[in-house]
């Protein structure tokens, strides 16, 4: 069977910061509380749509891989905070990136959602179908919080990350994976006037943002990332001494150090870069890889184990060989246009619709 390796890796993250120290502006909230329950200082709010952080993060990738935008022939958008239904976000992409000879298709799997494209794409182009692909995780989560509670709107951000899936003849790549869903807990975690069982007029704007058990959220996904791990391993022939490197989701600081003390696995073999952009769903896993390789914690050779969680519920892991390459091949010129407003004036929309955050009431 034909490896699948990543040969391509890039990032977009918006500019505009939301510190923990601006939030305690906002709401009932403190830096110590914020920091020791979830490891996060800050987030980004993006001034562009997904597809916008998309794109950037695409040719940047594409770059790194050496490849044009002529060479994707399929190109798959995680995400679950989208630009728009239809046309999917993956369409909008597209066109960004004028990826013309490109397939083009949104996956939401939520917070899980990249490390199930990577899943779909390297089994895309082992069973021949597709020869180069364009993964994105993308999210302007920032739309759904609602600055009326504090228990979400300090927790999620913005951003995007990509990689490109190619077919190799070398002995590295994914080597196995494991994915899940509990649909019967989907609730757990939910945007619940969204959809069409959505309530169009609904009285409530606090129905349109996310709503979530947080503590459920927790317990669960300390067991399903760490069970998803031991199976994927096991699949690949692999034991957890044999892992240099855990890239998990970034949900909370808490949660990834409770999957690596219930793994057994060394604090020091996990990559955690919370603290600067918060849980910013579909996109953490690829920008955290990005910052994994920019930070040299990656060498030729590597077991480097995904593992991630969220709605859904979903959850999903995967065991990865790396290869022999771990710098880029070229650097991309794409940026996004700067800022016209402050991050204050990018959440005013938020304070409109879901009502003023209580210290600015
Ligand atoms: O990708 C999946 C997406 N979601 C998640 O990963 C969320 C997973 N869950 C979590 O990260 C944690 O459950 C939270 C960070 C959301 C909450 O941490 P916790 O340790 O489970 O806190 P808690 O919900 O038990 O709340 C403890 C206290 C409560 O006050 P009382 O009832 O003890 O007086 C909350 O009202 O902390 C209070 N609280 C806050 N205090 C200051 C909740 N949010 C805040 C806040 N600042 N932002």
């Amino acid at each position: 069977m034909r490896n699948v390796e990543i040969t391509g890796w890039g990032k977009c993250m918006p500019p505009n910061v939301l510190s923990n120290h601006d939030l305690e502006q906002l709401v009932d909230t403190s830096d110590d509380w914020i920091t020791t329950r979830t490891g996060i200082k800050e987030r980004r709010i993006s001034h562009v749509e997904a597809s916008e952080l998309a794109a950037v993060a695409g040719l940047r990738a594409l770059a790194a891989a050496g490849k044009t935008v002529d060479d994707v022939d399929l190109l798959m958008v995680a995400t679950c905070s989208g630009d728009s239904i239809i046309p999917s976000t993956a369409s909008v992409v597209q066109k960004r990136m004028e990826t013309w000879n490109a397939a083009a298709m949104d996956l939401n799997a939520a917070c899980s959602g990249f490390v199930y494209g990577l899943v779909v794409g390297t089994n895309m182009i082992r069973g021949g179908t597709y020869q180069t692909v364009l993964l994105v995780g993308t999210e302007k989560l920032h739309h759904l919080l609602d600055f009326t509670d504090r228990s979400t709107c300090i927790l999620f951000g913005d951003g995007a990350g990509a990689v490109v899936l190619e077919g190799s003849d070398e002995s590295a790549g994914v080597l196995a994976s494991d994915l899940g869903t509990d649909g019967s807990a989907g609730h757990v975690l939910e945007v619940p006037v969204d959809g069409t069982m959505g309530d169009r007029g609904h009285p409530d704007p606090a129905m349109c943002g996310i709503s979530m058990e947080g503590q459920e959220i927790f317990r669960r996904a300390v067991t399903k990332m760490s069970e998803s791990s031991l199976i994927a391993l096991d699949k690949a022939g692999l034991r957890l001494d044999d892992v240099d490197l855990l890239i998990p989701h970034q949900a909370n600081s808490r949660i990834i150090d409770a999957t690596a003390r219930r793994l057994g696995l060394d604090g020091a073999k996990v990559y955690v870069n919370i603290q600067s952009y918060g849980n910013t769903s579909a996109a953490t896993v690829p920008v955290a890889l990005t910052e994994a390789l920019e930070d040299g914690r990656i060498s030729p050779g590597d077991i480097v184990l995904f593992a991630a969680f969220g709605g859904g519920l979903t959850w999903g892991s995967l065991v990865y060989k790396w290869g022999s390459r771990v710098t880029p091949l070229g650097k991309s010129d794409a940026e996004l246009p700067p800022p016209d407003r402050n991050t204050l004036e990018l959440l005013r929309p938020n304070f409109d619709f879901f009502g003023l955050p209580e210290r600015m009431a």
